[in-house]
């Protein structure tokens, strides 16, 4: 049996990424009450803290429980990058540098609990992972990451007598939140492209970016596509829209042999879902 890992969307920096405890602030206490509202304002800071540490925790336990993986892909958004549209007020840090540095931490941790298996990526959102000037943050990241074969735009692995092709982007869909469409004109075009040497036929086609897990594919022909869960929070506007199809966490695969098919085994986050109250007329 071969156990493969799928990572996508660590976006390292942002306050609802993953935060190594190291670079968490302890909370914050305020021993005489100067003012009702400055109270509030820790408190919020302090939710937040607690929050982030749930996530590393929860994180840190799936890394533990990994059985032994033999390869691993990394489907990139690996750093958050300066939020240059919004200011910046989601990070923790907005140097891309340090993003890059929590970034290599937090894959460590991952592949160190995965048994540091052979790891194969590629690029991400230009917005998120590069700089002006074209700084591939991306590249930086994998460079000092253990055990990293190849990384590029698009990447095919051939692994367990399967052809994996792994693209961070996914075309647009007209279903909302759904991408099954898209899934399935990859594997066509692939098909295609296959036909006069442009790609390699691929068998799994792992994409990131929408931070929903959904799957389309064509089981007679062996072949299957997914968007990957990310690791990434819900919590900000961008998570907030997606609701109850927002996924946070990794995708394990299973094969039982080599050339067979893989089966896909959640590694679900749970990520503050709460039921809304319900306001009444005259309440
Ligand atoms: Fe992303
Ligand atoms: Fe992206």
């Amino acid at each position: 049996m071969k156990w493969y890992l799928g990572i996508a969307d660590i976006h390292a920096g942002s306050s609802h990424g993953p935060i190594p405890p190291e670079y968490l602030a302890p909370e914050m206490r305020m021993s005489d009450k100067p003012a009702q509202w400055a109270d509030s304002v820790v408190d919020v800071f302090n939710e937040g803290r607690r929050a982030a540490r749930d996530f590393w925790g929860e994180l840190d336990t799936l890394a533990a429980r990994l059985p032994e993986i033999d390869a691993a892909f990394v489907l990139s958004d690996n750093i958050e990058g300066r939020q240059a549209k919004s200011g910046g007020e989601g990070l923790i840090h907005n140097n891309s540098q340090s993003q890059v540095k929590i970034a290599v931490r937090i894959l460590d941790h991952i592949l160190k609990g995965a048994g540091y298996p052979p790891v194969y990526g590629v690029r991400g959102t230009g917005y998120h992972v590069t700089e002006n000037g074209g700084r591939e943050c991306d590249d930086e990241v994998y460079d000092q990451t253990k055990n990293m074969q190849a990384y590029d735009d698009v990447l095919f692995v051939e692994a367990g007598g399967l052809v994996w092709r792994l693209d961070h982007n996914i075309g647009r869909s007209g279903t909302p939140y759904g991408k099954s469409t898209p899934l399935s004109k990859v594997q066509i075009f692939n098909t295609l492209k296959s036909s006069i040497d442009e790609e390699h036929e691929a068998n799994v086609c792992l994409h990131g970016h929408v931070h929903y897990c959904v799957s389309s594919g064509f089981p007679m022909s062996n072949k299957i596509g997914y968007t990957l869960p990310a690791l990434k929070m819900r919590g900000e506007s961008y998570g907030r829209k997606f609701n109850d199809f927002y996924d946070a966490g990794m995708m394990l695969f299973r094969q039982e042999d080599d050339g067979e098919p893989v089966v896909p085994v959640p590694l679900r986050i749970e990520t503050g879902h709460s039921l809304p109250p319900l306001h009444k007329l005259g309440e």
